[in-house]
């Protein structure tokens, strides 16, 4: 096959005008194959040279020589200017504004309620008390008998306790961390000093002061020569470290069948005496039932709802708050998104 000038004339133009054409650089990859590569019109010129007479070969290569190295500086050119277009526009699409605000990642954080029982096991654990922890589904017996609660204390009726089926297994749903007293008496001799926190259930409907589930801390010391006035010294100094240094507390008079004596607990805080808890010298039945001596050990008992601590104390009015999860309550406490 043989050119003749006008037609590798024809051939550049072509080649020159599909060049120009191009609108990116996968087009222009093309318009390289087809009229640059070695199967174009110019590289099939550029090859047939050698069976040209050689009169003609030197002639006809000047022709060839200039037409090529016309398309590929015209190629070189293209290629750079869309090679620019393409890095322009990469910088437009993937421009990141570095003056925007940093993304916010949310880190994990401890319920309110978790950091005031972390809280109360520390100020116990200083005083040389253990945290003992006891099941939440308990038998019967254990939350109720053991503590001297006869069967037909109203306590035990369908209205307040979670009743577990089958119900000849004589499975509740915890309704005090009380049972957990027990549970350590039988478990250890004296001296026993323990603090129970822990999760408890009764039938009442949620409401702004009430919940369902709710959370308790047990208190438990048995020891030689224990009286009221260790019980009220410990309560004065538990209290103090919840409410403020300069909180009061005071005994009233109550019935509970584990503890006799027993006493309810206030303490005086922003201009008014508030319920706390209960409390008393354990009963000696229930010492006894336990396998303790009542001749040599004596000891006290208190409970209270953390609930209602952290309420008082954080002037949360409503128990909703508390056990819907809601973040941005834990958040208030410094905890959750950081
Ligand atoms: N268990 C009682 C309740 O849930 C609270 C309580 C009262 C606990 C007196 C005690 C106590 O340890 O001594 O109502």
């Amino acid at each position: 096959m043989s050119l003749s000038v006008k037609d590798l004339q024809k051939a550049a133009d072509e080649a020159l005008s599909a060049i120009e054409g191009a609108p990116d650089l996968d087009a222009l990859k093309q318009v390289k194959i087809e009229f640059i590569g070695d199967k174009s019109a110019l590289a099939k010129a550029s090859q047939s040279l050698g069976t040209l007479p050689q009169d003609e070969r030197a002639e006809f290569g000047k022709v060839v020589g200039a037409q090529r190295s016309k398309v590929s500086s015209a190629f070189e050119a293209r290629l750079l200017v869309l090679e620019a277009e393409r890095d322009e526009r990469a910088l437009v699409e993937e421009r990141v504004d570095v003056t925007l605000p940093g993304r916010k990642i949310l880190k994990g954080g401890l319920h309110p309620l978790t950091i005031l029982t972390n809280e109360i096991s520390d100020l116990f654990i200083g005083l040389g008390y253990r945290v003992a922890e006891g099941p939440e589904l308990e038998s019967e017996w254990l939350n109720f008998d053991a503590l001297n609660i006869p069967a037909d204390h109203p306590a035990r009726t369908m209205q307040d306790t979670f009743f577990v089926e089958p119900l000849d297994a004589r499975l509740v749903m915890r309704t005090h961390t009380s049972p957990v007293q027990v549970r350590t008496m039988l478990e250890n001799q004296p001296p026993i000093y323990v603090i129970c926190p822990g999760r408890t259930y009764r039938a009442d409907e949620l409401d702004a002061t009430h919940t369902p589930v709710f959370s308790q801390v047990e208190g438990l010391v048995v020891d030689r020569g224990i009286t009221m006035a260790d019980l009220k010294g410990t309560l004065d100094h538990f209290a103090r470290a919840m409410f403020g240094p300069e909180v009061k507390t005071r005994l009233r008079p109550s019935f509970f069948p584990f503890t006799e004596p027993s006493a309810e607990v206030d303490f005086f805080f922003n201009g008014r005496w508030i319920e706390w808890g209960g409390c008393g010298m354990v009963n000696q039945k229930v010492l006894r039932s336990a396998g303790i001596d009542t001749d040599i050990y004596s000891g006290f008992a208190f409970g209270m709802g953390l609930e209602r601590t952290l309420m008082v104390r954080h002037g949360i009015t409503d128990m909703h708050d508390i056990v819907e999860g809601d973040l941005r309550f834990s958040q208030a406490f410094g905890l959750g998104a950081k």
